[in-house]
């Protein structure tokens, strides 16, 4: 996801994780996993804390945007440790998202019908054919914006890339696969999620407190 729209929430978290004498990673987790638990049909995720706080920021364009190709997403995941596979999984996660800055008339317009529920109506949403664009007129008259393609229904927002790792060969059976079951999706989420979570980290030295995640 782009760092952009998510300031508000990580502003929030820093200011946490500041109170309680926390590291940035371990609220950053934390937060992540109660989120995920907290929606109808999300899964639980195991949560490790005692990451240490990075010494320098990242540099700034390693997160891919909406309107890369999908051979530079797949490229920036797997130089992350990630596979293609874990990427589709993660998906998952736009099922219980909205965008806030592709198309910044439309803030908070949701990338499937049920954002409040992590469902795999995403999947199976950005799998139909594009008809609206859903800004204030309704598609009439109205162009895209850099990232975003035509969304099936109005009031939904489908992103460029969304919609061509739903098509590329590389990417496509996973996404039929989880688009036909939510509960292969919910899991598939939480293990990769778990796999996100220990990037750069030594999960030795991490102990795991994933009992408070209800
Ligand atoms: C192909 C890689 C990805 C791309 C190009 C992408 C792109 C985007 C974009 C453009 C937005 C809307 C941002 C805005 O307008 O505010 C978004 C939202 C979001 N994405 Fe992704 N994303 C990707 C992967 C991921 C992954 C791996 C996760 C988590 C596991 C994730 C979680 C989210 C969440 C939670 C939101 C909603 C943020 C909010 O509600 O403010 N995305 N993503």
């Amino acid at each position: 996801m782009p760092q952009e729209g998510l300031e508000s929430i990580v502003d929030a978290e820093k200011d946490i994780a500041d109170k309680h004498g926390v590291s940035y990673g371990d609220i950053i987790q934390f937060a992540a996993a109660v989120s995920v638990r907290n929606c109808p049909g999300g899964p639980r995720i195991t949560f490790l804390a005692g990451r240490p706080n990075a010494t320098q920021a990242a540099p700034d364009g390693l997160v891919p945007n909406p309107f890369d190709s999908v051979d530079t997403i797949l490229g920036r995941v797997e130089d992350a440790g990630l596979t293609s596979d874990e990427l589709i999984n993660l998906l998952a996660s736009h099922s219980v998202a909205v965008q806030e800055h592709v198309d910044e008339t439309i803030p908070g317009t949701p990338f499937d019908l049920t954002p409040g529920v992590f469902d795999n109506n995403f999947y199976r949403d950005v799998l139909l054919p594009g008809l609206v664009i859903p800004g204030p007129l309704l598609g009439f008259g109205f162009t895209l914006h850099q990232g975003e393609v035509k969304a099936p229904f109005i009031g939904e927002f489908r992103l460029q890339s969304d919609y061509a790792l739903a098509r590329d060969p590389r990417t496509a059976s996973r996404w039929k696969s989880l688009g036909s079951s939510q509960s292969l999706m919910a899991s598939s989420f939480a293990t990769a999620m778990a796999k996100m979570a220990l990037l750069g980290q030594n999960a030795g030295s991490l102990h795991n407190c994933s009992d408070v995640i209800s």
